[in-house]
């Protein structure tokens, strides 16, 4: 008996890197998978049905159920078309996986308006376009789990990804809300923070990533779990992954607090900052050398 033995799983992405260790991991778990790949660059470009479809060999050659979705999830017709495609060949939806991803660096102020949304558009829309039809289905069932992906980048910050900073924390976003509007109906959302050795991370020098990086499967078993029944009272989860080691994120909550009985003036404000809130700083300040505050001006 397989942890997924009957489940149907959509995994975009799902053709190559981190998304192609999903979709393997929960077909071996006894899922019949939904490979979704657009099969581009790692900058979007130049599509090709070639990823989707040799997963899903690979998957049947090993006894395994599959079905190739080849277009872009990163439109509403794209998000329906691969929700559809699910429930007409396999009959019903139990998970949806959302690694579908693209990246397009630059620091804010040389980043173009076309950067900003195709990467906002993969990931973050990317979520919304298979979810929005995915939790239709799944709470007519009253059951179902949606994972997203987040990274580092959005939680902790990357300078030279704004755009994709800004997608994986309103990933984070939606997740929340999803999990919340969605607890009633027994529908459950999570998030994956992975950290592996990918195309995407390996043009990254090891110097700047600061460790060296473990190989997608390592996340496949997190996906498929979280996806079974095993997990059904696991909601709203920020889980990170990094080789052998899962480890489950805080919630953010307020850390210190200041009230004034007759309300703030700027002024007010200046006399008990630091005293009484300060700063949460910034964890990657310290991990990429960036001075803050910065050294006192010249006189
Ligand atoms: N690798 C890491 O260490 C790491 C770290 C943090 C977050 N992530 C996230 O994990 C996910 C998987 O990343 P990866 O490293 O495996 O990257 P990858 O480049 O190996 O895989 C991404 C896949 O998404 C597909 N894709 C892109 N645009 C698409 C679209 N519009 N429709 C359907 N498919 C599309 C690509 O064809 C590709 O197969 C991404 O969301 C990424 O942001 C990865």
């Amino acid at each position: 008996m397989g942890l997924l033995d009957g489940k149907v799983v959509v995994v975009t992405g799902g053709g190559t890197g981190i998304g192609r260790a999903v979709s393997l991991g929960c077909a071996a778990a006894g899922a019949s998978v939904v490979v979704s790949d657009y099969g581009v660059s790692v900058d979007g470009r130049h599509p090709s049905s070639e990823p989707a479809n040799a997963v899903v060999k690979e998957i049947e050659s090993r006894g395994g159920r599959a079905v190739a979705f080849a277009e872009s999830i990163a439109t509403m017709a794209g998000g329906e078309a691969v929700v559809d495609l699910a429930l007409t060949k396999f009959g019903d939806l139990h998970g949806v996986v959302c690694c579908a991803g693209i990246l397009r660096e630059r620091m804010i102020f040389n980043m173009s308006e076309e950067e900003w949304d195709a990467v906002v558009q993969v990931h973050l829309k990317g979520h919304f376009t298979v979810w929005r039809p995915a939790t239709r289905h799944m709470r007519e069932k009253r059951r179902g789990c949606l994972i997203g992906f987040t990274s580092t980048a959005g939680l902790e910050g990357s300078p030279g990804q704004p755009n994709y900073s800004a997608a994986k924390e309103g990933i984070v976003g939606l997740m929340r809300s999803t999990a919340l509007a969605m607890a009633k109906y027994g529908v459950r959302a999570n998030v994956i923070s992975p950290e592996a050795l990918t195309r995407m991370t390996e043009r990254v020098p090891e110097q700047r990533r600061g460790q060296i990086l473990a190989p997608p499967e390592g996340v496949a078993p997190v996906a498929a779990f979280l996806v079974s029944d095993r997990a059904a009272h696991i909601t709203g989860q920020i889980v990170h992954v990094r080789g052998n080691q899962v480890a489950v994120w805080s919630q953010p909550a307020p850390l210190r607090t200041a009230t004034r009985a007759d309300g703030w003036t700027p002024d007010a404000l200046a006399e008990v900052w630091d005293d009484q809130l300060g700063q949460d700083r910034l964890r990657r300040l310290d991990r990429l050398g960036i001075p803050w505050p910065p050294p006192a001006a010249a006189p």
